[in-house]
């Protein structure tokens, strides 16, 4: 009988600035995420007074949470992935003292979720850093920000060390060559030079947070985050084959260094072909040696690559610039849906580093629709989630350790690339829309049910 392990961990994920909301109450700082009213991929937007945008009320889950988390904890969720923000704890993110009213709303939320049993997995940063670090200090560009984001690491395990024993450093930190602002703070007309040598600070301090993690807290596990980009060759002539292998590289480099703890050879000649000189110290590379405990990652869709200019050209503005694979179908955001994709990138993961994977990012975004009598049939929800966790159980059978499964917004959330609300990835429908009309009010859809069953059935009554 193929089985979840009893240790499986079951629940969803969030990041603080898609749900949040209050973003300046309590002393919180502006983060680069409230200067990106548009989305990840957006302009930044200096704010001006009486300015609103969608992710400044979000869905009000800094006021709302325990009603929140009694929902989760209905379904059976023994884990929540949240995202502490920065700017919360530091505003600035060089203030001498932290914000203690930030501190204990995160005290708080915990203390909730114990109440509920529910295991935290918090990431320390999550698409967002203080934007007075960008404006004063250039972001990730300058390597003092790595001190800061140790202080700030170093302050919240110290903090919630009795009650958080996961965590995870940056959120995708493979993003930031395709959103600079939004991953190292820099602007998007950042040279690559610049913007590898502010991933270079931001792996340093990844690793530093590693290190303080085992020190702190040291029964706890801390892992990194990826965004699962799986790559598949368009055809078999070679040239596509490998330039398939060297896309693929360009997300599994940030695996490679925090799971194996140093640059791996192919990157060091990419940046000798390109005239790269980063500055790299002795004791960076030294910090780097401090590797995860786990690999975690999100996953929603594949794409191919073909060393064809033409077809290249054609892709380009799709999400990431990936060529269409005629043998998938697409979500209405044009993200192709390939569940045994996840089982493949399981095997790529496990094979490669031989750590535990967690799987805290994948899900559905799509229009739902409220009936007359309010109720919400999104059976293409179902489908999709059913699909890709029948993969993962496969990929267990293949062998490979998987940690826990956290499905992404399980309560609707604004979304990360554009800001939308129209886009919905949740379990519980929230009333609220991309105009800013709507009551908050939650409601359940009927994946509800379904999600509830799959996890009080370990997973037994999925359709294979
Ligand atoms: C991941 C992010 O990229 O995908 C999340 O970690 C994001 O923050 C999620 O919300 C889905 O993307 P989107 O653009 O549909 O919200």
């Amino acid at each position: 009988m193929k089985a979840f392990p009893q240790t499986f961990y079951w629940g969803g994920a969030t990041a603080a600035n898609q749900v949040e909301g209050a973003f300046l109450e309590d002393g919180k700082g502006l983060s680069t995420s409230d200067v990106q009213p548009h989305g990840v991929f957006g302009d930044v937007v200096e704010r001006m007074p009486g300015d609103t945008g969608l992710k400044d009320i979000a869905i009000d889950f800094y006021h709302r949470y325990p009603d929140d988390i009694a929902l989760f904890a209905e379904m059976g969720f023994n884990c929540l992935r949240v995202s502490i923000a920065w700017t919360r704890i530091f505003p600035n993110g060089d203030d001498a003292e932290p914000s203690e009213a930030g501190l204990a709303f995160y005290d708080k939320l915990f203390d909730e979720m114990a109440k509920h049993h529910i295991t935290p997995l918090v990431t320390l940063s999550h698409y967002e850093m203080p934007w007075a670090l960008v404006k004063n200090y250039g972001g990730w560009g300058n390597r003092k920000v790595i001190g800061f984001f140790e202080r700030y690491a170093r302050t919240v395990f110290e903090r919630y060390k009795g009650k958080v024993k996961l965590w995870l450093t940056f959120n995708e930190i493979n993003m930031s060559l395709h959103a600079p602002m939004t991953g190292v703070g820099l602007p998007s007309d950042s040279s690559k030079a610049e913007v590898y040598q502010a991933i270079h600070h931001q792996l340093v301090a990844s690793a530093l947070a590693v290190k303080a993690c085992h020190e702190i807290v040291p029964e706890g596990k801390i892992g990194n985050m990826l965004l699962g980009g799986l790559m598949y060759p368009l055809s078999c002539k070679p040239e596509d084959v490998f330039k398939t292998l060297q896309e693929n590289r360009g997300w599994q480099f940030f695996g490679d260094v925090q799971a194996r703890g140093a640059y791996p050879g192919y990157m060091l000649r990419y940046f000798r072909d390109n005239g790269f000189a980063l500055e790299m110290t002795d004791a960076d590379r030294d910090a780097l040696k401090s590797t995860v405990d786990f690999i975690s990652f999100s996953y929603y869709m594949t794409g191919c690559v073909t060393a064809d200019e033409a077809l290249n050209q054609k892709a380009r503005g799709n999400i990431l610039n990936m060529v269409p694979n005629p043998h998938l179908e697409s979500s209405e955001w044009g993200w192709q849906i390939d569940p045994l994709g996840l089982r493949t990138l399981l095997n790529v993961l496990w094979d490669r580093y031989q750590k535990p994977l967690f799987i805290v990012e994948n899900g559905l975004g799509a229009k739902d629709k409220v009936e007359a009598d309010g109720s919400i049939n999104d059976d293409y929800r179902i489908s999709y989630l059913n699909d890709h966790l029948v993969q993962a159980r496969e990929a267990i059978e293949d062998g490979v350790e998987l940690m826990g499964f956290t499905s992404w917004g399980p309560i609707d959330l604004v979304s990360a690339s554009k800001a939308e609300l129209s886009k919905r990835y949740g379990f519980i429908y929230v009333d609220r829309h991309d105009d800013g009309t709507g009551t908050l009010a939650r409601s359940k859809k009927k994946s509800f049910d379904w999600y509830k069953e799959v996890i009080a059935t370990n997973g037994a009554s999925l359709k294979a």
